[in-house]
């Protein structure tokens, strides 16, 4: 990067996580579009993959000297598989071997404030802490984003007046009792809708009091970035607001980019996957017939057993429908199979389906053939099939699954959510209704299209951000 100095330059701090990471990477080329200068940092791990498995090289050529990847470590080794059951060992190591490398990247290293080009604003996972503590510390402005769905995110703000209400005792009767402390949820959250970590009632759970503390830290940043659109939780926001007034909502990013993109005649179809694409899904896609086809995924981070897997193919195979289900080699618990569930389905599927370990997700999506989408709720998948008006069955996992199933039967009509229920018939009956939503999808994808488009409030929100980027916080706060 050539020298900067007075110029803004922006350092963009991702989760180092699969979605986390896809999200902010579509922030930092709709932020190189609009000319400002940044690094994006992720972790070694993270570094390799992108390297490996995608073509961010070429796709931020685009952008000469205005994009520069660094890297950081966490400390772990490179084969640890980092799913989601190990989320609280991923949160020791950065927090214990990254945070003092990232101290010293930004007091004295490359990107201090004595280096030839001093970062002049931090946009970081508001859940890494730690950003904000060195912001502070070296007097840079620093913007939180939360690549959570918005609805989780004020569920973990609210977690300190759960606890004080006794709302999370004896979780695991009654999973159907409504939580009250939650405001702008009366009458939608029910305790099966919280964060699975919350079930057993201890108060004293690390995730609880990590999610709780670190959620409490977004009032200290000058602003948040939310990666959603006013029309979809208006509501919500507005409790949101008060603990930090400045928001920014711009999402959903992935059409976001894909339309400022569109606007400038530059080509969109990028990956950020830190996995090989199966491309090979599309073609078998192009044979099926319109909306006949239900893709199924459960994320980059969730596990499942191998009877919760046999059930959903069962379920799947006798509702009649086509499906095309991406099944990571590492997405079965070790202990049920070693690696074998994905060649053991693919033999029992060739007539109705077609099974690949990581899929062009976006683009299986957007496909004319898919109808339904059977998902982990993950908050960038939810994000990816309400802009492509495909209608969803929701088996959440765990964080933000479990509200997100609930926010897309209860509150936004987009699907039908089958939590805590893996049965056969259960699949089945809801893989035969479940394109009964189509029409409440496509209305809902429209709005998404309006909120990005010149006009709307995500569109209207980043032009602010940029702004804000160039003069409010480029000398300090
Ligand atoms: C989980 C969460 O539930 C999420 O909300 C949270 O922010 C981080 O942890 P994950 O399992 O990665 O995330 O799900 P999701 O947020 O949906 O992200 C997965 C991403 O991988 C999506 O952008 C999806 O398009 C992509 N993907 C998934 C593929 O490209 N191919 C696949 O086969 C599966």
């Amino acid at each position: 990067m050539a020298e900067q100095q007075g110029l803004p330059h922006l350092l963009i701090f991702p989760l180092p996580l699969q979605g986390p990471v896809n999200s902010m990477l579509k922030l930092a080329e709709l932020l190189c579009l609009s000319g400002i200068y940044i690094t994006f940092l992720v972790t070694d791990h993270v570094h390799s993959r992108l390297l490996r498995f995608t073509d961010i090289q070429t796709r931020f050529s685009r952008y000469p000297g205005r994009f520069r990847l660094d890297s950081i470590s966490d400390g772990l080794p490179e084969d640890h598989p980092r799913l989601g059951h190990q989320l609280m060992e991923m949160f020791h190591a950065w927090e214990t071997v990254t945070k003092p490398l990232f101290r010293r990247m930004m007091t004295s290293g490359d990107l201090g404030p004595d280096s030839r080009s001093p970062v002049t604003c931090i946009i970081a996972d508001g859940i890494l802490g730690f950003t904000i503590d060195v912001a502070k510390e070296i007097g840079v402005p620093v913007i939180c984003i939360r690549t959570i769905s918005p609805c989780c995110l004020w569920i973990f703000c609210c977690l300190p007046k759960l606890i004080q209400a006794g709302e999370l005792r004896s979780q695991e009767t009654d999973l159907d009792a409504l939580v009250s402390s939650v405001p702008g949820m009366e009458g939608i959250l029910r305790r099966r809708d919280l964060p699975t970590f919350c079930r057993p009632g201890n108060s004293a759970d690390p995730m609880i009091q990590l999610f709780s503390r670190e959620s409490q830290q977004i009032s200290r940043a000058n602003g948040l970035i939310l990666n959603t659109f006013e029309d979809l939780e208006g509501p919500l926001l507005s409790h949101i607001r008060k603990l930090c007034p400045n928001l920014y909502t711009i999402g959903p990013l992935h059409l976001h980019l894909k339309t400022r993109l569109a606007a400038e005649s530059i080509s969109t179809a990028s990956s950020a996957s830190f996995r090989k694409e199966d491309k090979s899904c599309l073609a078998w896609l192009d044979k099926q017939e319109p909306k006949s086809v239900i893709y199924v995924s459960f994320g980059s981070l969730a596990t499942a057993s191998k009877d919760q897997i046999m059930e959903i193919w069962h379920g799947l195979v006798n509702s009649g429908k086509r499906f095309l289900w991406a099944i990571r080699g590492d997405s079965v618990a070790e202990h049920d199979c070693k690696g074998g569930i994905a060649a053991e389905l693919r033999q029992g599927t060739a007539e109705k389906g077609c099974i690949v370990d990581w899929a062009p997700q976006e683009e299986v999506l957007a496909h004319d053939a898919v109808g339904a989408f059977l998902t982990h709720c993950g908050w960038n998948s939810i994000l990816e099939s309400i802009c492509e008006g495909v209608p969803m069955i929701c088996w959440p996992f765990f964080l933000d699954q479990h509200i997100n199933g609930r926010f897309v039967e209860k509150v936004w009509n987009v699907g039908l959510d089958m939590k805590d229920v893996c049965d056969r018939r259960m699949v089945e009956k809801m893989v035969k209704h479940v394109m009964e939503l189509m029409g409440c999808a496509e209305r809902t994808a429209e709005m998404a299209r309006r909120a990005v488009s010149r006009g709307g409030s995500s569109h209207g929100n980043l032009d602010r951000l940029v702004e804000d980027i160039r003069s409010k916080y480029l000398n300090g706060n």
